[in-house]
């Protein structure tokens, strides 16, 4: 919203109601200062932000303004220039900055035709987004309301804690006397400065041993954002807690004491049930009730608190619909101002230690009929952690196991961590230093800290020079022993310095363009996920691919280079049941290719929890097995029977789903929907299910899954979200459901709960195979390299139609080779579960590409909860192609 006035990198933000960036860069706050920052709320001296009526202009969407900040003395303001933007969209919000060309692509379109529609001496209103929308602008103190129909959604500074902290001139001061025995304590009170002000520290701050020096001064930012009438508030991962938000203040039983924090960091064993900070963040909060969602995006990389408050509110006729509901305020502070293979199951662990335990690996899952498509490894097969090589000792043969891997459609990930060893023999780190493309400390000197490799270096992926230097490193020619169906794995990228501040970066580290590492810090991890995955782009022109690349660090935008997991859980049944709100928290925050680590990373799973591990992470987007280097080997092979049938099952029902699993992908891709979706979602209407976390729907499928995560358990509990009527996918039993109760069904170790909610049609393949690259030529196919196909199913009364889903006219797709080969693809057999009596026949007539012929019907009559279905057989007609099925 406010510039800096100051020639640095510049500092702003940006409003928008129903989705509102606002950012700014600030310094770090650790908590005896987040305890003030938190505390200015309630003392906060005469909201002293005004917005000057004499400055304001209003032109092509985009109002202009000076704040006028007053200072305690009351002698001096300082003025902060403002910019609203309102979008066609119906958004509001300000201008470019640095976060925002890495975070933001496109949809940013001004609305024109918003107008100031009426303005006095105390405020203004403007009409946008097709006079749906408005912002109330109150100047004195400055605050602003939006309104849609007429009806408060989302107020800014409506409680005055709105705190930009301007730019000083450093004033040397003599040093206050050190008592005899006094430390240099962090938690000590601070000295205050005459004024009753405390700048202890505002140039330097010492905190765990680190001290940050702060050549800028303190540049922090809050504001208070209030949801009016919303009781739930969802997003902001990543976290480990519920999918709705906690309350992070009073002492209530179930209110964290301390606020969501934003700030990538390396966690050793995360505490669950907790608002801290985990690897990555995405700063985008949903509020949502029965009849609407808003949302907000506080675009800043710097670190970030927010507290969540909800209150009732007063019972005020006038207050249009939000009367008598809680809503929720929240308190945001910062410190400155596809896909196909990657959607099977993956094999990992830490490590497979040489070229013949991967083979061997490979071939035992095939020899236990238990489907995968990749194989990882982490960083043990490297020449002492030099990236970018292979220890030749262990691995003597990798183009050899790339090829064997090859065979089956299978692909290789290696680990790529963004330190470089710091060491004579190695030509990428000499590489770093003589471009000059490392990471700076504040002498601006190329950074040295301890990860993996020991004394280590940073690729600043800030810089674009160093991406194409990155680019480099991934050509066949240089990442020797590595082939087509190589991926990679970034880890490590918050990033992660052992000796460092919180196990990451020192704050005042330089970056490209001269940016403090404290300014840009929760983008670090993209830039870097950014940076490997143009380099697999690129690793020989003319090739095309889709690159896969797995990150722990994330921001907004990450979602377009790959996937993420929720880094290093451990093997209990309290992390299994954590994994479920994590991964939805991140599909409604726009990064839905999430998973977490089947098994458990740290320890060594009872062989129950395992297998209930793999039976959820079967419908987690992301479906990876990986294990500590200390824990036992826990190929899913090696489990004893009954386990080792069941988990199996539980991979070749995901592998039969994938069509499905692609569909919803696409759909995430197209309009970010997210691929496995929480009830409030689904069912937005439906109060009940706002705070259920622990069931999800695939996609758009219809399949309500709710995966069992506690020890013995052997029934679940469903939240019914509605009056549809529910099948098991299992028995295709019509299931006694009624809207939101809560359906009981037995779940013993083999039994996964999965419902199949009536009106949907989901694609499947039926034939097991060892890959799915394996299931590619087998009947259903949707979408494959480059060219798609992509059907509407329909079922109306007798007939089945198929139609491009797109209103393609066949011929309008010119066919390219995967088309042509797709020709012969056909449409094997239809299910109809609650087929009415009409499909109790012998035989139907198929209509396609101009022919009509026959086939066989097989109808199974229900009784009692049993439900009547029908099979059609041999329907022979092309799956890309439009057909009719009709009941003779
Ligand atoms: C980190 C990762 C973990 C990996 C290990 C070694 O702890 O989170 O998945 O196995 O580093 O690379």
């Amino acid at each position: 919203m406010w510039s800096s006035p100051r020639a640095m990198p510049s500092s702003w933000s940006n409003l928008v109601c129903l989705l509102v960036a606002f950012s700014y860069l600030f310094t770090p706050i650790p908590k005896s200062r987040l305890r003030r920052l938190r505390l200015r709320r309630r003392t906060h001296l005469g909201r002293p932000y005004a917005l000057h009526a004499d400055t304001i202009s209003f032109k092509d969407g985009q109002l202009q303004g000076t704040i006028l900040k007053s200072l305690d003395d009351g002698a001096e303001s300082v003025r902060l220039p403002l910019t609203v933007s309102f979008l066609a969209s119906g958004a509001a919000r300000e201008r470019y900055n640095e976060v925002e060309k890495l975070a933001i692509v496109g949809g940013t379109t001004l609305d024109k035709e918003a107008k100031v529609t009426s303005q006095d001496a105390h405020g203004l209103v403007v009409q946008y987004g097709a006079t749906q929308y408005e912002a109330h602008v109150k100047f004195d103190p400055f605050s602003v309301d939006f309104k849609r129909d007429g009806v408060s959604q989302v107020k800014f500074n409506d409680k005055g804690w709105l705190n930009v902290e301007h730019w000083r001139a450093k004033v040397d001061k003599p040093e206050p006397e050190k008592k005899e025995g006094e430390e240099n304590n962090e938690s000590a009170a601070p000295p205050e400065g005459d004024k009753g002000v405390d700048e202890s520290t505002w140039w330097d701050e010492t905190f765990g041993g680190n001290t940050d020096s702060k050549t800028r001064g303190p540049e922090s930012v809050a504001l208070d954002i209030t949801f009016s009438g919303y009781s739930h508030v969802f997003g902001i991962p990543s976290h480990a807690t519920s999918l709705s938000l906690k309350e992070t203040r009073g002492r209530e039983e179930g209110h964290y004491s301390e606020p969501y924090r934003m700030y990538n960091l390396d966690v050793f064993e995360y505490i669950l049930d907790s608002p801290m900070t985990l690897y990555g963040s995405i700063p985008l909060m949903h509020a949502h009730r029965k009849d609407s969602t808003v949302a907000v995006f506080w675009l800043n990389a710097a670190e970030t608190w927010v507290d969540v408050t909800k209150h009732k509110n007063a019972a005020n006729p006038n207050a249009l619909g939000a009367h008598d509901r809680t809503s929720t305020s929240t308190h945001w502070i910062s410190e400155s101002g596809l896909l196909d293979f990657a959607l099977g199951y993956h094999q990992c662990r830490w490590n497979y230690v040489s070229d013949d335990d991967v083979k061997d690996v490979n071939r035992k899952m095939d020899k236990a009929g238990m489907p995968y498509d990749v194989i990882w490894l982490d960083i043990e097969y490297t020449e002492e952690k030099k990236y970018f090589t292979f220890d030749k000792d262990m691995f003597v043969d990798p183009i050899g196991m790339g090829e064997t891997l090859d065979k089956e459609g299978r692909k290789l990930v290696t680990i790529i961590d963004p330190h470089i060893k710091n060491t004579n023999d190695y030509p990428v780190v000499a590489e770093l230093k003589d471009k000059d493309l490392a990471v700076k400390n504040k002498e601006a000197k190329i950074f040295d800290g301890w990860c993996w490799p020991g004394s280590s270096h940073w690729i600043d992926s800030f810089n674009p020079a160093a991406i194409d230097w990155w680019k480099s490193l991934f050509k066949y020619s240089s990442f020797l022993g590595t082939r087509e169906n190589t991926f990679v794995w970034n880890d490590m990228n918050e990033p992660s310095v052992f000796n460092g501040p919180e196990t990451t970066m020192p704050k005042d580290n330089l970056h490209h363009g001269d940016w403090e590492h404290r300014d840009v810090h929760n983008l670090m991890g993209m830039t870097f996920h950014n940076a490997t995955y143009q380099a697999l782009l690129s690793r020989k022109s003319g090739e095309l691919r889709r690159p896969f690349v797995l990150t722990r660090a994330f921001y907004a935008g990450s979602q377009r280079f790959g996937a993420m997991w929720t880094g290093d859980n451990q093997a209990s049944w309290e992390h299994l049941g954590a994994a479920v709100p994590m991964i939805l928290s991140q599909g409604i925050a726009g990064f839905p290719f999430a998973g977490a680590d089947v098994g458990g990373f740290f320890g060594n799973p009872d062989i129950d929890l395992q297998t209930r591990w793999y039976q959820s992470g079967a419908f987690y987007p992301f479906f990876r097995g990986h294990a500590h280097i200390d824990a036992r080997r826990r190929e899913p092979y090696l489990a004893p029977e009954p386990h080792k049938t069941i988990i199996a099952s539980a991979l070749r029902l995901r592998y039969s789903l994938l069509p499905a699993w692609y569909t919803a992908f696409f759909h995430a891709h197209r309009d970010g929907s997210p691929i496995v979706r929480p009830m409030y979602w689904t069912h937005p209407s439906e109060e009940a299910g706002f705070a259920v976390d622990d069931q999800l729907f695939v996609g758009s499928t219809g399949l309500l899954v709710k995966p069992v995560v506690e020890k013995d358990k052997v029934t679940a509990d469903i939240y019914i979200p509605d009056d549809e009527v529910y099948y098991d996918y299992f028995t295709y039993d019509t299931l006694p459901t009624k809207k939101a109760q809560t359906l009981t069904v037995d779940a013993p170790l083999e039994h996964i709960p999965i419902l199949m909610r009536g009106g949907h049609i989901f694609p499947r393949r039926d034939t097991p195979r060892r890959s799915s690259a394996l299931q590619r030529f087998d009947d259903y196919t949707l979408v494959i390299s480059g060219q798609y196909i992509y059907r509407r199913f329909a079922l109306e009364g007798d007939a089945i139609t198929s139609v491009d889903a797109e209103g393609r006219a066949a011929k309008s797709v010119r066919p390219g080779a995967w088309m042509k080969q797709m020709k012969d693809v056909a449409v094997d057999k239809i299910v109809i579960v609650g087929a009415p009596a009409s499909w109790d026949t012998k035989e139907v007539e198929v209509t396609s590409a101009g022919k009509t012929w026959t086939a066989p019907v097989k109808y199974v009559k229900g009784k009692g909860s049993k439900t009547s279905f029908a099979v059609v057989g041999r329907v022979g007609a092309a799956i890309g192609e439009d057909f009719t099925v009709k009941v003779l």
